[in-house]
């Protein structure tokens, strides 16, 4: 296969902060001298006492891992008070509203006030160091302030993204145990009001039932539509910091002192709380930050994810701002008002770093050149790409149409559970082949193995792990020690399995080619087949389901769900859209089947178990090459499941 390679360009190599040969030697020391490498790299974060170990890691037995581990810091310090002097009146979040008229900035002196003004909230509500809090809130710079005011206090923040529904936030809040929210009246996005607090409401209403009392809320008023109060729980957030000091000492927190709680999904079970903690995450975070980034004083950078994902947590809040970076923060969609949002708001703000995904390009894509060519975009200088493999046409779009094949794209891989960016290439170092992440970052040592777990060297196709640590890596799943072996660490012994497939090419290049597990990444989201299942399963109408991915123009992969129906009910497309709704009320409209197939019968084997295999090539429209069904306990399911297909090209 030829593949086009595209060289550094000229510009970017001028003024990168670490060329090729700056690459290799620093990657060579990084994984030659962990200790070494790290422990000089850890000093770009303020320490209130430094530390003297650096790497204490192991993925055998009970799996271990603490970086910087006697150090004490905290992030919010890091992220604002050691910006104050340099850059107070500097810009650190640029907001831009849903609403292309409403925008503003806030500079880090405004962010130390207001993070430690709800800082003071936070406390004076009983919020101690170690308590987590659940964040549930628009793309507002309140979001953020309230990320670092946790940060501040060391209470461990949980932030569950605002598409989820109230079923969903309230798993979440009981998992942790998290009696105390912040939320806002109601988000906005695309002109649509989204009921932030009425779903907080209801989901502490579950929450009780589930054993787990929230005993105060945080309301921003953001639209000031509607919502009920409860005096005894709730409080305004205008009104509470107005009435609490400007000044806030932050906790002296330990390296591995939790920072925050994520969920995400997996291929079996309920989401799993992704616990990051504060020293190696921000060393981490801020790190490849600026050097993906190639990050320079005074440059405007956006992503355009949600706090909600991991990747606003790393790449929008905690990186950007221990870098003293100015960080745009946008509240609404790519396709509003029109098509050509995106661009209108990286000329408005002269934005030089641009991070998005595929499926926001592919979506750009399919509405005609038309909508970038209207603005001027020479602000850009970086694209970058994250949340699933990028396939070359919609890359060499993004590079020619709207980089104007001036700007390097780099395509970052990496996981909620990594904390940050762990294969991708730098601007001013790698070569690029659009669909490839390239190569690893420094300390991260990629290893390519087969089912058996043999080791693959040099150009080869396998399941990929990474064998050392790396101070942003996940530390446990909260609460659940034995699961986080069990997922990561079990399936190769002595090795972080990622759950993704990949390619190395002869040149060394790593091509991620997506989950080898029951994982979905539907517009970047990731989701488990068995969650959707289980959403399924719950209603009356059904006694079984499968669930798969296919693949999706727009969003990479759609979600494709075999039904088989309780004796006396039959199939209909009212019944389909009663599924439909009742998967998004459990777990989110993220969620939303895109075909549902009702199957008398799945293929199982005759110990019970159902082939996704055949279900997948059936999806897929691929039911040529079905492979072995002799093991199946009866194969004439297989022929009503073809006949009946959704999926029909
Ligand atoms: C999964 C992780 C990392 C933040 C967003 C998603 C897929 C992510 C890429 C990429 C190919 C990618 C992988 C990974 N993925 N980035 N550049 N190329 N695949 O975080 O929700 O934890 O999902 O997203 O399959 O395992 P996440």
């Amino acid at each position: 296969m030829s593949v086009k390679t595209y060289p550094v360009l000229e510009p970017a190599k001028q003024r990168a902060l670490i060329d090729d040969a700056t690459y290799q030697a620093w990657y060579r020391q990084s994984v030659a001298d962990p200790e070494g490498f790290w422990g000089e790299h850890g000093k770009r974060i303020d320490w209130f006492t430094p530390y003297t170990k650096v790497k204490n890691t192991s993925f055998e037995g009970d799996v271990s891992i603490k970086w910087f581990e006697d150090g004490v810091t905290n992030v919010s310090t890091n992220c604002i008070d050691r910006h104050l002097e340099k850059r107070g009146d500097q810009v650190a979040i640029i907001w831009e509203g849903d609403n292309p008229y409403d925008d503003k900035k806030i500079t880090y002196r405004e962010l130390y006030e207001h993070v430690c003004r709800l800082a003071n909230v936070l406390k004076a509500n009983g919020v101690q160091q170690g308590d987590r809090v659940t964040i549930y809130m628009p793309m507002i710079p309140e979001a953020a302030y309230a990320m670092l005011a946790c940060a501040r206090i060391g209470a461990v923040h949980s932030i569950v993204f605002g598409g989820f529904s109230p079923d969903a936030l309230a798993g979440r809040i009981v998992d942790c145990q998290s009696t105390f929210v912040i939320t806002a009246d109601e988000g906005l996005r695309g002109g649509k009001p989204i009921p932030l607090k009425a779903n907080t409401d209801q989901a502490i209403e579950i929450a009780g039932r589930g054993g787990v009392e929230v005993k105060s809320v945080v309301v921003v008023r953001r639209t000031g539509g509607k919502v009920n109060w409860f005096s005894e729980r709730d409080i305004w957030y205008h009104q509470a910091v107005a009435t609490v000091e400007a000044d806030c000492p932050p906790a002296k927190m330990k390296a591995e002192d939790p920072l925050f709680i994520l969920y995400t999904s997996g291929s079996t079970g309920k989401p799993k709380g992704v616990l990051h903690t504060t020293g190696g995450y921000l060393v981490y975070a801020s790190m490849t930050h600026q050097y993906v980034f190639d990050y320079h004083d005074g440059d405007i950078y956006w992503c355009t994810a949600d706090v909600g994902w991991v990747t606003g947590h790393s790449y929008i809040v905690y990186g950007p701002l221990a870098n003293g970076a100015t960080t745009l923060m946008f509240e609404g969609v790519p396709t509003y008002p029109d098509a050509g949002r995106l661009w209108d708001v990286v000329d408005k703000h002269k934005v030089n770093i641009f991070y998005t995904a595929p499926t926001a390009i592919r979506a750009l894509m399919g509405q005609g050149d038309a909508f970038v060519t209207r603005s001027s975009r020479t602000s850009l200088r970086t694209l970058g790409s994250v949340g699933e493999p990028i396939n070359p046409e919609a890359w060499e779009w993004y590079y020619h149409i709207v980089g104007e094949d001036r700007c390097p794209v780099v395509d970052t891989w990496w996981q909620t559970e990594t904390g940050g960016i762990l294969i991708t290439p730098l601007p001013g170092a790698t070569a690029l082949k659009p669909g490839s992440a390239t190569r690893p970052f420094f300390g991260v040592q990629p290893q390519l193995v087969d089912a058996e777990g043999k080791v693959l060297d040099g150009a080869a196709d396998g399941n990929l792990c990474i064998t050392d640590s790396w101070p942003g890596q996940m530390r446990t799943v909260y609460g659940d020690h034995e699961r986080f072996i069990q997922t990561y660490f079990a399936t190769y012994k002595g090795k972080y399995f990622t759950g993704d497939g990949c390619r190395r090419d002869e040149d060394g290049y790593y091509w991620i080619t997506g989950r080898v597990d029951d994982v979905l990444n539907v517009s970047g989201h990731r989701m488990g087949t068995a969650e959707v299942e289980s959403a399924l399963v719950s209603h009356d109408a059904v006694s079984e389901a499968a669930v798969v991915g296919y693949p999706h123009d727009i969003k990479g992969q759609g979600i494709y769900c075999y039904v088989t129906l309780m004796v006396g009910q039959t199939g209909s497309d009212d019944l389909r859209k009663a599924l439909i709704t009742h998967v998004r009320k459990e777990i989110g409209a993220i969620a939303s089947p895109d075909k549902i197939q009702f199957a008398p019968g799945l293929p199982k084997t005759r110990s019970g178990k159902i082939m996704r295999r055949i279900l997948r090539k059936i999806a897929e429209d691929d039911f040529g090459a079905l492979g072995d069904t002799s093991t199946l306990a009866d194969p004439a399911v297989v022929d009503d499941l073809i006949a009946n297909r959704q999926n029909r090209k």
